[in-house]
C-alpha cells in the first residue's frame, strides 16, 4: 500500500518552524567521519531516511554506526574496507562522497555509481580528474569508480565548474595528502563551508573556505571531533516560500538568514516583508498578492537550483510574468507538468520557464519527482482550490523531516491517506 498527501487548499501558514541540521550536510560530514580513526559525534542531525541508508555505507566499509534522535555516532577502525557497494549505495547521491575520504585514507576506493533525485545527467568527470591530479588512478568499470593510488601528493586543481561534489571529494583526499593542494573554481557553498570546519577540527589545514579557492595543506592523519550541523537553508527558504505563497506569517529558527541572502531579497521584490534575527532565523510576512519576479539558478551565492522548483510554485500564483532560467540540473524542469496538472500557466524553451502568474490554481492529482519538486507540489496545493492528491512522498520525506506535522502547526489541513 502505498502512501500519499492530500493536501486542503486555502490555508494561510501562521506561525514557528524550527529547522535542524542540511542534509546535504549531514551525509558527506559522516563521509569525513572516515577519515579518523575512532568515534566522531555529529549532532543536529535530521531525522531523514538519507542518514540511516548513509549510516548502512559507512558500516559496509567497517564503521559502527549509532543513530539516536538527531545524534548520529560513528567509530570508524584503523583498517577500513574500500569496497562501497552495498544496495544502499545506488538509493542515494551523497553516498559518493566517501570516494575522498576511502582514497584518502586507504589509498584506493571502489564505489557503486550513486543513485539520488532523478534531476538529470550527473556525471562525476570533474571528481575523477580531481583525483587523477593527486596521483590516483581512477576508471569506471562495472558500474564502480575504481581509484587507486600509490601515495596521494598536493596539486594544482582548476575544477570546469564550481560543483559541490567534486569540490567535497577533492578536498576529502587532499586532507591526507602529502604536500598542498590548491583547488580553484571551488564550490562556496555553506554545506562546503561546514565540512572546512568539521576538518579543521580533526586537525586539517585548509585555507580559504567560502571562497572559491581553497587551499589544503596535507597533514599525517587526523582525530575524531564533535560537530553540529550547520541548520538547512533549503528547508528554511522552503517555509519562506510557503509564507509568499499562502500570504501567511512564518517565522524560521535554526538557519543563517546570510545563507538566504539572495532568495530573502527576491521574496522582499515578490512583496514580502522579511525581518531576519542575527544569524538564527528570520520571518516572511506576505500581505496580498505576490509581485512576479525572475530568478537565475547559480552556484552558491547565486540562487539554488534546489528551489526552483518553489520559484516556480510562487511565479504561478503571483501577478504578473516570470521568467526562471535553470542552469545546473535541466530535467528539473519536469515538474513543470505537474504543475501545470494544478493549473499553471508555464512553459519551457530550453533551459528557461516562462509564467504566467494566475488568481487561483485548481487541484488535481499530482507526482513528485525528487525531494524539492514534491514540496513544491504540496505548496502549490495549498494554493488551489479543492484537495490536492500528491503522490510519491517517499521523495518528499528524504529531505524534510516532520513536514507534515509541521504543516499542521502552521494551520494548513494536509492528511497522510493509505492507498
Ligand atoms: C549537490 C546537491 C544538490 C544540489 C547541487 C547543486 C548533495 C547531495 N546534492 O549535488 O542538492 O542541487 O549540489 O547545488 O549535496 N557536474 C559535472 N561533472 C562532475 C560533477 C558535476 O558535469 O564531475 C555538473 C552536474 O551535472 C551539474 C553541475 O555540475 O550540472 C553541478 O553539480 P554539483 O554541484 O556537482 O551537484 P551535486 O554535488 O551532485
Amino acid at each position: 500500500m502505498s502512501e500519499h498527501f492530500r493536501v486542503q487548499g486555502g490555508a494561510r501558514l501562521v506561525g514557528e518552524v524550527e529547522v535542524v541540521g542540511a542534509k546535504n550536510s549531514v551525509l558527506k560530514l559522516m563521509a569525513a567521519a572516515l577519515l579518523a580513526e575512532g568515534t566522531t559525534t555529529i549532532t543536529n542531525c535530521p531525522e531523514i531516511l538519507d542518514v540511516p541508508l548513509m549510516a548502512d555505507v559507512l558500516r559496509s566499509l567497517g564503521c559502527s554506526v549509532t543513530l539516536d534522535g538527531g545524534v548520529v555516532t560513528i567509530t570508524t577502525p584503523a583498517e577500513l574496507n574500500h569496497r562501497a557497494d552495498s544496495e544502499a549505495m545506488g538509493k542515494l547521491r551523497a553516498s559518493v562522497c566517501v570516494l575522498g575520504p576511502l582514497v584518502g585514507r586507504c589509498k584506493r576506493a571502489v564505489v557503486a555509481l550513486p543513485g539520488g533525485d532523478a534531476i538529470g545527467s550527473r556525471p562525476l568527470d570533474m571528481h575523477q580528474n580531481g583525483l587523477r591530479k593527486l596521483g590516483a588512478h581512477s576508471e569506471i568499470e562495472h558500474g564502480c569508480v575504481v581509484a587507486e593510488a600509490e601515495g596521494l601528493h598536493g596539486a594544482q586543481i582548476w575544477l570546469d565548474f564550481p560543483s559541490v561534489g567534486a569540490t567535497e571529494n577533492i578536498l576529502m583526499a587532499a586532507v591526507l595528502a602529502k604536500g598542498t593542494t590548491v583547488i580553484d573554481n571551488a564550490a562556496r557553498e555553506p554545506e562546503i563551508v561546514d565540512i572546512c570546519v568539521m576538518l579543521q577540527e580533526m586537525g586539517a589545514r585548509i585555507e580559504g573556505a567560502g571562497t572559491s579557492t581553497l587551499t589544503v595543506h596535507g597533514v599525517e592523519s587526523l582525530s575524531p571531533t564533535e560537530h553540529r550541523v550547520i541548520g538547512d537553508r533549503i528547508v528554511g527558504a522552503t517555509w519562506a516560500f510557503a509564507a509568499a505563497m499562502t500570504r501567511g506569517d512564518i517565522t524560521v529558527r535554526g538557519v543563517d538568514p546570510h545563507h538566504l541572502d539572495l532568495v530573502l531579497e527576491k521574496l522582499r521584490m515578490a512583496g514580502a516583508e522579511v525581518t531576519t534575527f542575527g544569524g538564527d532565523g528570520f520571518r516572511v510576512v506576505q500581505d496580498g498578492r505576490p509581485q512576479s519576479v525572475d530568478f537565475v539558478t547559480l552556484p552558491y551565492p547565486g540562487f539554488a537550483t534546489d528551489l526552483q522548483p518553489f520559484a516556480i510554485a510562487l511565479s504561478s500564483v503571483s501577478e504578473g510574468t516570470s521568467m526562471i532560467t535553470e542552469n545546473l540540473f535541466e530535467a528539473r524542469f519536469r515538474f513543470i507538468e505537474e504543475m501545470v496538472r494544478l493549473g499553471a500557466d508555464a512553459r519551457t524553451d530550453g533551459h528557461h520557464a516562462v509564467v504566467r502568474g494566475v488568481e487561483r490554481l485548481s487541484s488535481a492529482p499530482v507526482w513528485a519527482s525528487d525531494i524539492r519538486a514534491g514540496a513544491g507540489l504540496v505548496l502549490a496545493g495549498l494554493c488551489a482550490d479543492g484537495a490536492t492528491e500528491v503522490y510519491e512522498i517517499f521523495h518528499i520525506e528524504r529531505g524534510y523531516p516532520g513536514f507534515v506535522e509541521n504543516l499542521r502547526k502552521l494551520g494548513a489541513t494536509v492528511d497522510r491517506v493509505t492507498g
